[in-house]
């Protein structure tokens, strides 16, 4: 298949991670788990948890300052801000209207985007699709996630795993560039929506007290299917991005995967064909920070030196939904 020509380009990026680390030892002292447990069977060593008083909008905002900052832009030149949040800061306004403030974004159109870990690269593709149509000049997309506000704290299954953090991206068009997003597919199955869910909160089972008690509306996930489930999806939305882009694992310079549990992401690349120093690992320092992780990983990867001009890019993640969905991007 012949590469597409990208439409919108990565102008500039961003994170920002809470200074407080909290070790798989400092979990130790207060649940039944193991710093051993915790290494082997998902890599997280340590991740970052936002003091009271730190919100998502703090830690999405922060990202985005960076991010516009590298792209030239002013917050009143922001056409679309799109925020990407498991945990939004309240039920509303959205998230994005609470940034947009924050940046002083006035002339944009704020929204935040429900996909769980997969947040971050359905923004993409939706900022994508806003400068396709000629609705937007610069679009901004921001990841923002608390997720220690969401995970039961005496659950050793699912404490562990998560992190709290921040990231972001702007988009402008490619103009003729040949940099930018190449291809991407996105997908989504509301079947399995029970398998990582908070159930209570909402409409359904609304605040109450015992609802409270019984921890409903905090997150609950059957970790091994959702293991299954990531594996499979990922490895499958890997393809169809190359395939799409008219790519193969050789042309692939980085993999940025969702960090979840390194042996996810070592399954993922051995199904795209890429050897381990072809993907980014980041998961030992923050754990899972649901849409957050991709583009903080992104950033970390430019940082590093490891995406330069030129790159070729595969990013792909999965989470709650369920969603998934990978994207190849030129550099
Ligand atoms: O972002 C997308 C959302 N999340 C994910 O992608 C996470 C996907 N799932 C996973 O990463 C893995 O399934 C986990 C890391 C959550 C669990 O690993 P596992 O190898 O699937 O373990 P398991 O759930 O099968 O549990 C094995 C044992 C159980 O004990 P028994 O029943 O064998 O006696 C658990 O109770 O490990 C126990 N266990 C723990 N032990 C110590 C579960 N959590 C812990 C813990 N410390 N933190």
């Amino acid at each position: 298949m012949k590469t597409p020509t990208p439409i919108a380009e990565i102008a500039g990026t961003g994170h920002f991670l809470p200074d407080n680390v909290v070790t798989n030892d400092d979990l130790a002292k207060r649940l039944d788990t193991s710093d051993e447990w915790i290494r082997t069977r998902t890599g997280i060593r340590e991740r970052r948890i936002a003091p009271d008083g730190m919100h998502a909008a703090h830690l999405g905002s922060e990202a985005a300052k960076q991010a516009m900052e590298e792209a030239g832009v002013e917050p009143g030149e922001v056409d679309i801000l799109i925020v990407s949040t498991a945990t939004p800061d309240r039920w509303l306004p959205s998230t994005a209207c609470d940034i947009q403030a924050i940046l002083g974004c006035d002339n944009a159109v704020a929204f935040d985007v429900m996909a769980a870990c997969t947040g971050h690269i359905y923004g993409l593709s939706m900022a994508e699709g806003y400068i396709a149509a000629g609705r937007a000049e610069v679009a901004l997309v921001v990841a923002a996630e608390k997720m220690s506000a969401i995970v039961d704290w005496t659950d050793r299954t699912t404490a562990v795993l998560f992190g709290d953090g921040g990231g972001a991206a702007v988009l402008r068009p490619s103009n003729g560039s040949g940099r930018g997003i190449v291809s991407s597919h996105l997908q989504s199955d509301g079947n399995l929506a029970e398998l990582l869910y908070r159930p209570g909160g909402g409409a359904i089972e609304p605040i109450s007290q015992s609802m409270l008690d019984n921890g409903r509306h905090l997150l609950h996930m059957h970790g091994r299917e959702i293991f299954k489930n990531a594996v499979r999806s990922m490895a499958e939305a890997c393809d169809i991005a190359m395939k799409k882009a008219g790519f193969t694992s050789s042309d692939i310079d980085l993999l940025v995967p969702h960090q979840a549990n390194i042996r996810i992401i070592e399954a993922t690349a051995k199904y795209a064909g890429l050897p381990m120093e072809k993907v980014f690992v980041n998961v030992e320092k923050y754990g899972n920070m649901s849409s957050a992780t991709v583009p903080i990983a992104f950033h970390e990867a430019r940082m590093e030196g490891l995406i330069g001009e030129g790159s070729n890019v595969l990013t792909v993640a999965f989470g709650a939904g369920l969603t998934w969905g990978a994207m190849t991007i030129r550099m």
